[in-house]
Protein backbone atom coordinates (compact mmCIF):
# COMPACT_ATOMS: atom_id res chain seq x y z
CA UNK A 1 0.00 0.00 0.00
CA UNK A 2 1.58 3.39 -1.08
CA UNK A 3 2.05 6.48 1.49
CA UNK A 4 -0.06 8.99 0.68
CA UNK A 5 1.26 12.40 1.61
CA UNK A 6 0.62 16.49 1.57
CA UNK A 7 3.46 17.14 -0.91
CA UNK A 8 4.96 20.49 -1.81
CA UNK A 9 6.63 20.62 -4.66
CA UNK A 10 9.21 24.09 -5.59
CA UNK A 11 9.61 24.45 -9.04
CA UNK A 12 6.81 22.02 -9.66
CA UNK A 13 5.73 23.89 -12.78
CA UNK A 14 8.68 23.00 -14.66
CA UNK A 15 9.96 19.99 -17.02
CA UNK A 16 10.35 17.41 -14.00
CA UNK A 17 8.68 19.18 -11.44
CA UNK A 18 5.41 18.72 -13.62
CA UNK A 19 6.04 15.66 -13.97
CA UNK A 20 6.66 14.97 -10.64
CA UNK A 21 3.27 16.45 -9.70
CA UNK A 22 1.29 14.75 -11.87
CA UNK A 23 3.07 11.77 -10.66
CA UNK A 24 2.13 12.10 -7.24
CA UNK A 25 -1.52 13.23 -7.78
CA UNK A 26 -1.88 9.81 -9.86
CA UNK A 27 -0.54 7.97 -6.40
CA UNK A 28 -2.84 9.47 -4.25
CA UNK A 29 -0.66 12.69 -2.65
CA UNK A 30 -1.88 16.20 -1.87
CA UNK A 31 0.38 18.12 -4.10
CA UNK A 32 0.77 21.69 -4.08
CA UNK A 33 3.33 23.74 -6.35
CA UNK A 34 5.18 26.78 -5.88
CA UNK A 35 6.90 28.35 -8.82
CA UNK A 36 7.59 31.62 -9.85
CA UNK A 37 7.17 30.97 -13.52
CA UNK A 38 10.15 32.03 -14.76
CA UNK A 39 10.97 29.38 -16.98
CA UNK A 40 8.24 26.81 -16.20
CA UNK A 41 4.08 27.91 -17.22
CA UNK A 42 1.36 27.07 -15.45
CA UNK A 43 -0.15 25.24 -18.42
CA UNK A 44 2.70 22.55 -17.38
CA UNK A 45 0.30 21.38 -14.28
CA UNK A 46 -3.01 23.35 -15.55
CA UNK A 47 -4.76 19.66 -16.33
CA UNK A 48 -3.91 17.71 -13.25
CA UNK A 49 -3.85 20.60 -10.39
CA UNK A 50 -6.34 22.58 -9.00
CA UNK A 51 -5.40 26.66 -9.26
CA UNK A 52 -5.87 26.89 -5.55
CA UNK A 53 -3.09 24.54 -5.30
CA UNK A 54 -0.90 26.12 -7.18
CA UNK A 55 1.28 28.95 -5.44
CA UNK A 56 3.11 31.86 -7.81
CA UNK A 57 5.91 32.94 -6.11
CA UNK A 58 9.89 32.69 -5.56
CA UNK A 59 11.53 30.49 -3.05
CA UNK A 60 14.52 33.21 -2.42
CA UNK A 61 12.03 35.21 -0.52
CA UNK A 62 12.20 33.44 3.24
CA UNK A 63 8.83 34.91 4.85
CA UNK A 64 6.68 34.55 1.86
CA UNK A 65 7.87 30.52 1.61
CA UNK A 66 7.07 30.26 5.64
CA UNK A 67 3.64 31.65 5.14
CA UNK A 68 2.80 29.20 2.12
CA UNK A 69 4.33 25.96 4.34
CA UNK A 70 2.30 26.78 7.31
CA UNK A 71 -0.69 26.89 5.30
CA UNK A 72 0.11 23.60 3.42
CA UNK A 73 1.71 21.99 5.74
CA UNK A 74 3.80 19.40 3.91
CA UNK A 75 5.26 16.45 5.03
CA UNK A 76 7.42 16.04 2.08
CA UNK A 77 9.21 19.19 0.16
CA UNK A 78 10.46 18.31 -2.98
CA UNK A 79 12.64 21.42 -3.98
CA UNK A 80 13.33 21.68 -7.96
CA UNK A 81 13.31 25.26 -8.50
CA UNK A 82 16.70 26.41 -10.20
CA UNK A 83 18.02 28.32 -12.76
CA UNK A 84 20.11 26.49 -15.43
CA UNK A 85 24.07 26.04 -16.82
CA UNK A 86 23.61 29.27 -19.38
CA UNK A 87 21.54 31.43 -16.72
CA UNK A 88 24.38 30.62 -14.35
CA UNK A 89 26.85 32.33 -16.36
CA UNK A 90 25.05 34.92 -17.05
CA UNK A 91 23.47 35.94 -13.74
CA UNK A 92 25.84 33.87 -11.15
CA UNK A 93 24.12 36.21 -8.22
CA UNK A 94 20.43 34.85 -9.33
CA UNK A 95 21.50 31.56 -9.23
CA UNK A 96 22.92 31.69 -5.99
CA UNK A 97 19.92 33.64 -4.49
CA UNK A 98 17.60 30.50 -5.97
CA UNK A 99 19.48 27.56 -4.61
CA UNK A 100 21.58 28.94 -2.16
CA UNK A 101 19.23 31.21 -0.58
CA UNK A 102 16.59 29.00 -1.21
CA UNK A 103 17.44 26.14 -0.05
CA UNK A 104 18.31 27.65 3.36
CA UNK A 105 14.89 29.06 3.25
CA UNK A 106 13.55 25.28 2.59
CA UNK A 107 16.25 24.17 5.23
CA UNK A 108 14.83 26.95 7.53
CA UNK A 109 11.30 25.72 7.33
CA UNK A 110 11.79 22.02 7.98
CA UNK A 111 13.83 23.08 11.45
CA UNK A 112 10.94 25.30 12.39
CA UNK A 113 8.10 23.21 11.58
CA UNK A 114 7.12 19.94 13.34
CA UNK A 115 5.31 18.71 9.84
CA UNK A 116 7.85 18.40 7.08
CA UNK A 117 9.41 15.06 7.04
CA UNK A 118 11.47 15.15 4.41
CA UNK A 119 13.29 17.50 2.03
CA UNK A 120 14.31 15.69 -1.33
CA UNK A 121 16.53 18.31 -3.54
CA UNK A 122 17.25 18.12 -7.20
CA UNK A 123 20.78 18.07 -7.67
CA UNK A 124 22.98 18.11 -10.73
CA UNK A 125 25.85 15.60 -11.62
CA UNK A 126 27.62 18.91 -12.31
CA UNK A 127 29.14 18.50 -8.67
CA UNK A 128 31.64 16.37 -9.81
CA UNK A 129 33.01 18.63 -12.75
CA UNK A 130 35.10 17.05 -14.95
CA UNK A 131 35.67 13.52 -14.33
CA UNK A 132 38.69 11.86 -12.50
CA UNK A 133 37.48 8.38 -13.03
CA UNK A 134 34.59 7.21 -14.80
CA UNK A 135 31.94 6.34 -14.33
CA UNK A 136 31.47 8.82 -11.34
CA UNK A 137 29.95 7.34 -8.10
CA UNK A 138 29.23 9.84 -5.15
CA UNK A 139 32.63 9.77 -3.64
CA UNK A 140 34.25 11.20 -6.81
CA UNK A 141 35.90 14.69 -6.08
CA UNK A 142 33.38 17.18 -5.98
CA UNK A 143 35.02 19.98 -8.56
CA UNK A 144 32.15 22.00 -10.33
CA UNK A 145 32.99 23.63 -13.36
CA UNK A 146 30.34 26.22 -13.64
CA UNK A 147 28.35 28.59 -10.99
CA UNK A 148 25.57 26.35 -11.51
CA UNK A 149 26.91 23.05 -10.31
CA UNK A 150 28.93 25.67 -8.01
CA UNK A 151 25.55 26.72 -6.37
CA UNK A 152 24.02 22.67 -6.18
CA UNK A 153 26.95 21.92 -4.62
CA UNK A 154 26.93 24.63 -1.93
CA UNK A 155 23.14 23.90 -1.73
CA UNK A 156 24.13 20.18 -0.85
CA UNK A 157 26.86 21.40 2.11
CA UNK A 158 23.64 23.16 3.31
CA UNK A 159 21.76 19.96 3.66
CA UNK A 160 24.50 18.07 5.18
CA UNK A 161 24.76 21.16 8.27
CA UNK A 162 21.16 21.31 8.75
CA UNK A 163 20.99 17.42 9.20
CA UNK A 164 23.93 17.34 11.37
CA UNK A 165 22.42 20.30 13.37
CA UNK A 166 19.28 19.61 13.46
CA UNK A 167 18.36 16.72 12.25
CA UNK A 168 16.62 17.51 9.22
CA UNK A 169 15.87 14.54 6.87
CA UNK A 170 17.14 15.05 3.34
CA UNK A 171 17.60 13.21 -0.09
CA UNK A 172 19.70 14.83 -2.72
CA UNK A 173 19.31 13.53 -6.49
CA UNK A 174 22.23 14.42 -8.74
CA UNK A 175 20.59 13.92 -11.71
CA UNK A 176 22.10 13.89 -15.45
CA UNK A 177 21.09 15.28 -18.93
CA UNK A 178 17.25 14.58 -18.19
CA UNK A 179 15.04 14.68 -21.51
CA UNK A 180 11.11 14.01 -22.23
CA UNK A 181 8.11 15.64 -22.74
CA UNK A 182 7.37 18.99 -21.58
CA UNK A 183 11.11 20.04 -22.07
CA UNK A 184 11.82 23.44 -23.48
CA UNK A 185 13.40 23.59 -26.79
CA UNK A 186 14.46 27.12 -26.89
CA UNK A 187 18.54 28.01 -26.54
CA UNK A 188 17.88 27.35 -23.04
CA UNK A 189 16.92 23.63 -22.97
CA UNK A 190 18.07 19.99 -23.64
CA UNK A 191 19.92 19.13 -26.39
CA UNK A 192 17.36 16.49 -27.39
CA UNK A 193 14.25 18.35 -27.70
CA UNK A 194 16.52 20.97 -29.46
CA UNK A 195 18.00 18.70 -31.72
CA UNK A 196 14.85 17.22 -32.37
CA UNK A 197 13.19 20.46 -33.02
CA UNK A 198 15.39 21.34 -36.11
CA UNK A 199 15.30 18.07 -37.55
CA UNK A 200 11.37 18.08 -37.88
CA UNK A 201 11.98 21.20 -39.61
CA UNK A 202 14.87 19.76 -41.89
CA UNK A 203 17.47 21.93 -40.43
CA UNK A 204 21.28 20.79 -38.76
CA UNK A 205 21.59 20.22 -35.30
CA UNK A 206 23.85 22.52 -33.99
CA UNK A 207 26.89 20.52 -31.85
CA UNK A 208 28.61 22.61 -28.91
CA UNK A 209 32.14 21.36 -29.72
CA UNK A 210 33.22 18.18 -30.94
CA UNK A 211 30.13 15.74 -30.06
CA UNK A 212 32.17 13.45 -28.41
CA UNK A 213 30.90 14.51 -24.83
CA UNK A 214 29.55 11.27 -23.60
CA UNK A 215 26.20 11.33 -21.42
CA UNK A 216 23.75 9.24 -20.45
CA UNK A 217 20.54 10.89 -21.03
CA UNK A 218 17.73 9.90 -18.81
CA UNK A 219 13.82 9.42 -19.22
CA UNK A 220 11.68 12.02 -17.11
CA UNK A 221 9.61 9.03 -16.46
CA UNK A 222 12.74 6.97 -14.50
CA UNK A 223 13.89 10.52 -12.60
CA UNK A 224 10.44 11.13 -11.46
CA UNK A 225 10.08 7.98 -9.37
CA UNK A 226 13.93 8.31 -7.96
CA UNK A 227 11.78 11.63 -6.00
CA UNK A 228 9.30 9.13 -5.49
CA UNK A 229 11.36 6.74 -3.66
CA UNK A 230 13.93 9.44 -2.22
CA UNK A 231 11.00 10.56 -0.13
CA UNK A 232 9.24 7.24 1.03
CA UNK A 233 12.59 5.34 1.85
CA UNK A 234 13.70 5.06 5.12
CA UNK A 235 17.38 4.60 3.92
CA UNK A 236 17.10 7.49 1.93
CA UNK A 237 17.82 10.26 4.80
CA UNK A 238 20.85 11.57 4.89
CA UNK A 239 22.27 10.79 1.08
CA UNK A 240 23.23 12.11 -2.30
CA UNK A 241 22.35 9.82 -5.42
CA UNK A 242 23.42 9.69 -8.45
CA UNK A 243 20.20 9.53 -10.45
CA UNK A 244 21.01 8.43 -14.29
CA UNK A 245 20.10 5.37 -17.04
CA UNK A 246 23.15 3.53 -17.94
CA UNK A 247 22.60 3.46 -21.62
CA UNK A 248 26.13 6.05 -22.51
CA UNK A 249 26.04 7.78 -25.26
CA UNK A 250 28.11 10.96 -26.89
CA UNK A 251 26.81 13.71 -28.79
CA UNK A 252 27.60 12.69 -32.01
CA UNK A 253 25.87 8.91 -31.73
CA UNK A 254 22.52 11.39 -30.51
CA UNK A 255 22.54 13.02 -33.60
CA UNK A 256 22.68 9.57 -35.51
CA UNK A 257 20.00 7.59 -33.75
CA UNK A 258 17.48 10.63 -34.09
CA UNK A 259 18.35 10.41 -37.80
CA UNK A 260 17.20 7.14 -38.00
CA UNK A 261 14.11 7.76 -35.68
CA UNK A 262 13.63 10.45 -38.07
CA UNK A 263 13.96 8.79 -41.31
CA UNK A 264 16.53 11.59 -42.27
CA UNK A 265 20.36 11.76 -43.17
CA UNK A 266 20.97 15.60 -41.84
CA UNK A 267 24.16 16.07 -41.02
CA UNK A 268 25.23 18.14 -37.55
CA UNK A 269 26.92 21.70 -37.91
CA UNK A 270 29.91 22.23 -35.23
CA UNK A 271 30.05 25.80 -33.50
CA UNK A 272 32.29 26.29 -30.38
CA UNK A 273 31.89 24.15 -27.25
CA UNK A 274 29.84 25.21 -24.27
CA UNK A 275 31.55 27.06 -21.49
CA UNK A 276 31.35 24.85 -18.33
CA UNK A 277 30.59 22.00 -20.71
CA UNK A 278 31.89 18.51 -19.08
CA UNK A 279 33.61 15.63 -21.57
CA UNK A 280 32.78 12.66 -19.52
CA UNK A 281 29.28 12.78 -17.82
CA UNK A 282 29.19 9.20 -16.66
CA UNK A 283 27.52 8.16 -13.22
CA UNK A 284 27.82 5.16 -11.26
CA UNK A 285 24.47 4.52 -10.11
CA UNK A 286 24.98 1.43 -7.69
CA UNK A 287 24.05 3.29 -4.56
CA UNK A 288 20.64 4.47 -5.64
CA UNK A 289 20.00 0.56 -7.09
CA UNK A 290 20.83 -0.63 -4.07
CA UNK A 291 19.85 2.09 -1.60
CA UNK A 292 15.81 3.36 -3.07
CA UNK A 293 15.46 0.11 -5.05
CA UNK A 294 16.27 2.48 -8.41
CA UNK A 295 15.91 0.78 -11.52
CA UNK A 296 16.32 3.12 -15.04
CA UNK A 297 13.71 1.56 -17.44
CA UNK A 298 12.96 3.59 -20.45
CA UNK A 299 15.82 2.73 -23.25
CA UNK A 300 16.92 6.03 -24.87
CA UNK A 301 15.38 4.57 -28.08
CA UNK A 302 12.38 4.30 -26.39
CA UNK A 303 12.33 7.74 -25.13
CA UNK A 304 13.30 9.88 -27.85
CA UNK A 305 10.93 8.10 -30.17
CA UNK A 306 7.98 8.93 -27.81
CA UNK A 307 9.63 12.32 -27.51
CA UNK A 308 9.76 12.71 -31.21
CA UNK A 309 6.21 12.23 -30.54
CA UNK A 310 5.25 14.72 -28.24
CA UNK A 311 7.25 17.26 -29.87
CA UNK A 312 5.22 16.95 -33.18
CA UNK A 313 2.31 17.26 -31.68
CA UNK A 314 4.03 20.13 -29.07
CA UNK A 315 4.48 22.04 -32.67
CA UNK A 316 1.55 21.19 -34.01
CA UNK A 317 -0.36 22.95 -31.37
CA UNK A 318 1.84 25.75 -31.99
CA UNK A 319 3.04 25.82 -28.70
CA UNK A 320 6.50 26.87 -29.41
CA UNK A 321 4.89 30.33 -29.91
CA UNK A 322 3.44 30.45 -26.65
CA UNK A 323 5.88 28.84 -24.43
CA UNK A 324 8.05 31.89 -26.16
CA UNK A 325 5.79 34.41 -24.94
CA UNK A 326 6.11 32.83 -21.47
CA UNK A 327 2.85 33.81 -20.28
CA UNK A 328 0.59 31.63 -18.05
N1 LIG B 1 16.84 18.82 -16.80
C1 LIG B 1 17.99 18.27 -16.47
O1 LIG B 1 18.66 17.63 -17.29
C2 LIG B 1 18.56 18.42 -15.08
C3 LIG B 1 19.82 17.85 -14.80
C4 LIG B 1 20.35 18.01 -13.52
C5 LIG B 1 19.62 18.68 -12.54
N2 LIG B 1 18.41 19.22 -12.85
C6 LIG B 1 17.69 19.96 -11.81
O2 LIG B 1 16.33 19.53 -11.73
C7 LIG B 1 15.49 20.64 -11.39
C8 LIG B 1 14.37 20.78 -12.40
O3 LIG B 1 14.95 21.01 -13.69
P1 LIG B 1 14.08 21.23 -14.99
O4 LIG B 1 14.88 20.69 -16.13
O5 LIG B 1 12.71 20.75 -14.77
O6 LIG B 1 14.14 22.80 -15.13
P2 LIG B 1 12.96 23.87 -15.29
O7 LIG B 1 13.62 25.17 -15.58
O8 LIG B 1 11.94 23.37 -16.26
O9 LIG B 1 12.32 23.88 -13.83
C9 LIG B 1 12.72 24.74 -12.81
C10 LIG B 1 11.49 25.38 -12.25
O10 LIG B 1 11.86 26.22 -11.16
C11 LIG B 1 11.14 27.43 -11.25
N3 LIG B 1 11.89 28.45 -10.52
C12 LIG B 1 13.06 29.03 -10.85
N4 LIG B 1 13.44 29.91 -9.92
C13 LIG B 1 12.50 29.87 -8.95
C14 LIG B 1 12.34 30.55 -7.72
N5 LIG B 1 13.22 31.46 -7.30
N6 LIG B 1 11.25 30.26 -6.96
C15 LIG B 1 10.32 29.36 -7.39
N7 LIG B 1 10.42 28.70 -8.55
C16 LIG B 1 11.50 28.95 -9.32
C17 LIG B 1 11.02 27.69 -12.73
O11 LIG B 1 9.98 28.59 -13.09
C18 LIG B 1 10.78 26.28 -13.26
O12 LIG B 1 9.40 25.99 -13.27
C19 LIG B 1 16.40 21.85 -11.31
O13 LIG B 1 16.77 22.05 -9.97
C20 LIG B 1 17.61 21.44 -12.12
O14 LIG B 1 18.78 22.11 -11.70
C21 LIG B 1 17.87 19.11 -14.10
Amino acid sequence: MPVTRRCLIIGGAGFIGSHLTEFLIKKGDEVSVLDMLSSGAFRNVASFIDKSHFIRGDVSKAEFLEKCAKRIRPQVIFNLAATNLLGSMKDPRRDLMVTGIGTINVLEVARKSHFVERVVFASSGSVYGEARYSPQDEVHPLEPTSPYGATKLLAEKYFRVWKELYDVSYSSLRLYNVYGPRQDYSRQGGVIPIFISRMLKGQRPMIEGSGRQKRCFTHVTDVVRAFALAADHPQADGLMFNVASKEVCTVLDLADKLNSLLGTSIEPIFGPPRLGDIMDFRPDINLAEKKLGYEPKISLDEGLASTIDWLRKDEADGASSRRASRTS
